[in-house]
């Protein structure tokens, strides 16, 4: 088996990146969000390696030959993308593969050098880093379109035989780079987010093909229901904040569903906003607690999310006492800040139907199928394998969001995503992911488990609430005080929490790969 590789011109690169900018946008706002990897690039310009070559930019494409469907090879091979560095290897290095996962790859080369953990793991045991863009997103299509047809071979199992036929015929770019292969060679596996999960799902699906893994927020447990990405949120937000949203939205919730339209007039009203169906107008403050998803350890006062609870929170100069101010004010100071402030960062000048309505499935939004559009292509994953919609919480819970968007709400979608695969709202086969890949259960050797206390989809991981996984030498869990995939970038070491992971983390790649010994 050969592959082939071959470098693309900077200005195509400049234009593929913009592009993907504008197709990657927030195209409608009432969408849950993804389980991703935060966007890290790397500096341009000639990299120098260990022996004082000048080597090939970060930025330089290579391409994979990489088969279109695992179960039937006659069907051929697409071109897949990836990036790659041996700027710390020497022979007998590790390779250590990344994907970004459910995104357009395209400025996600921080993952090569020490921008990001895995360059710290390069430069520690001398290897050499990979950026692989996963099947269906960005340019690495298997077939030329995100029709439902197409779709068909998106699955997890598609993505995983990727890695390992990735792993097992790919001719890296560098000295001695057709002499690699896992076997005479040591790889470890690297992934955040959905990609963390993957690196947990592929060590179980693949024993021995990696010598290691390093999965950081990995969203191991698919869950339809997952009300309970807003629990981190709820706990670790500031009391006061978290006090008001819940108030606010208790009223909401019992006003919409009261049916009393001078009451409904009034709420609209406060947030100047119209939506034919109210589940859209409540769903639609979940934005405010969405933005949590993005902070990091050094993200300023000036973030997003605290704006929102300063708007809340802060009247005449005074900060409300940790139970809040109560109803009344935060109510209209909530509907203030929408109206003057946030709706348009969200919705920018459009329609609040047309940017937070989620009943018209002629909207090109749903039926548009042409490639590099992630959230198509992650919608495909949610509505057949992982679900992770995020509503309210059951009755007997507190919530912040609210109870109005239930598990239905999305599955109603994927009917209007995808009509030919589905006539009626589906329910994703979350027991079949969790059965075959061990979910929360993962039990396999050398495979290091990264989180963070202030994660969003903490829940989804091996640090969830209520779980009690021990932490062993052969599969650590280490838990920081980060957010989502923190310990990734090596910018967030002003938290010695999350310096912390990453030291135990280099430590366990050390050991792991001291006992490691060719086989082929
Ligand atoms: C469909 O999506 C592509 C890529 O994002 C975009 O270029 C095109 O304009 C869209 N077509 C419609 C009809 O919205
Ligand atoms: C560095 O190593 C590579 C691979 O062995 C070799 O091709 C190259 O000439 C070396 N460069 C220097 C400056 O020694
Ligand atoms: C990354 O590498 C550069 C260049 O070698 C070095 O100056 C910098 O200190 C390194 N950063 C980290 C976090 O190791
Ligand atoms: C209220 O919303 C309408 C559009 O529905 C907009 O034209 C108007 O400027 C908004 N009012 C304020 C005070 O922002
Ligand atoms: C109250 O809200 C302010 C403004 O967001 C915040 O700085 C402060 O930490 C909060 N205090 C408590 C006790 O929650």
């Amino acid at each position: 088996m050969t592959s082939r590789w071959c470098v693309c011109a900077t200005l195509l690169l400049l234009a593929c990146q913009v592009s993907a900018v504008a197709r990657d946008g927030r195209a409608h706002a009432n969408l849950a969000r993804r389980p991703s990897v935060p966007k890290v690039s790397a500096p341009e310009g000639p990299v120098t390696s260990r022996n004082g070559s000048t080597i090939p930019p970060y930025t330089t494409v290579y391409y994979f030959d990489q088969l279109i469907d695992h179960t039937n090879p006659s069907l051929g091979t697409f071109q897949q993308r990836f990036w790659h560095t041996w700027e710390y290897y020497e022979p007998g290095g590790p390779i250590i593969l990344f994907t970004p996962g459910e995104v357009n790859a395209d400025g996600y080369s921080g993952y090569l050098n020490n921008r990001t953990l895995n360059g710290l793991i390069a430069d520690q045991q001398n290897g050499a880093t990979v950026v692989l863009e996963h099947r269906f997103y960005g340019l690495s299509n298997p077939l030329p379109d995100l029709s439902s047809q197409s779709l068909r071979l998106h699955t997890i199992q598609q993505a995983i035989d990727d890695l390992e036929y990735f792993a097992k015929n790919v001719n890296l770019p560098m000295p001695g780079g057709d002499e690699v292969a896992p076997g005479k060679a040591p790889w470890i596996l690297i992934g955040g987010s959905y990609s963390g999960a993957l690196t947990s799902w592929t060590m179980v699906n693949k024993p021995g093909l990696f010598e290691a893994g390093y999965a950081s927020s990995a969203v191991v447990e698919a869950i339809t229901d997952y009300w309970g990405y807003f629990e981190p949120i709820r706990q670790f937000m500031p009391s006061n904040c978290s006090a008001d949203v819940a108030a606010v939205i208790t009223h909401i919730d019992s006003v919409f569903s009261s049916g009393d339209q001078a009451q409904i007039k009034e709420i609209e009203k406060t947030f100047n906003m119209t939506l034919s169906h109210l589940d859209d107008f409540a769903g639609a403050l979940r934005n405010n607690l969405w933005d949590w998803q993005s902070l990091q350890p050094d993200s300023g006062a000036g973030a997003q999310f605290f704006d929102f609870c300063d708007a809340l929170e802060v009247k005449d100069g005074v900060s409300a006492p940790a139970s809040g101010w109560g109803l009344d004010h935060a109510l209209s100071a909530w509907g203030a800040y929408w109206t003057n402030t946030y709706y348009a960062l969200v919705c920018g000048d459009q329609s609040a139907e047309e940017c937070l309505g989620t009943y018209d499935p002629t909207q090109s939004f749903w039926t548009n199928t042409t490639i590099d559009n992630s959230d198509r292509s992650w919608e495909w994953i949610v509505c057949n394998q992982v679900g992770f919609y995020q509503d309210g919480a059951p009755a007997d819970q507190p919530t912040i969001v609210t109870r109005l968007v239930q598990p239905s709400y999305d599955e109603r979608q994927c009917t209007y995503w995808f009509p030919e695969a589905f006539s009626t709202p589906p329910v994703p086969n979350v027991d079949a992911v969790n059965k075959d890949y061990d979910g929360w259960f993962v039990n396999i050797d050398h495979l290091f488990f990264a989180n963070g206390q202030r994660d969003p989809w903490r829940e989804s991981t091996v640090s969830a609430d209520g779980t009690n996984f021990q932490s062993t030498a052969s599969r650590p869990i280490a838990v920081g005080d980060g957010f989502h995939c923190s310990d990734l970038l090596t910018s967030n070491t002003v938290d010695s929490t999350i310096v912390r992971v990453q030291e135990e983390g280099l430590a366990s790649m050390k050991a792991w790969l001291a006992t490691w010994k060719p086989s082929a």
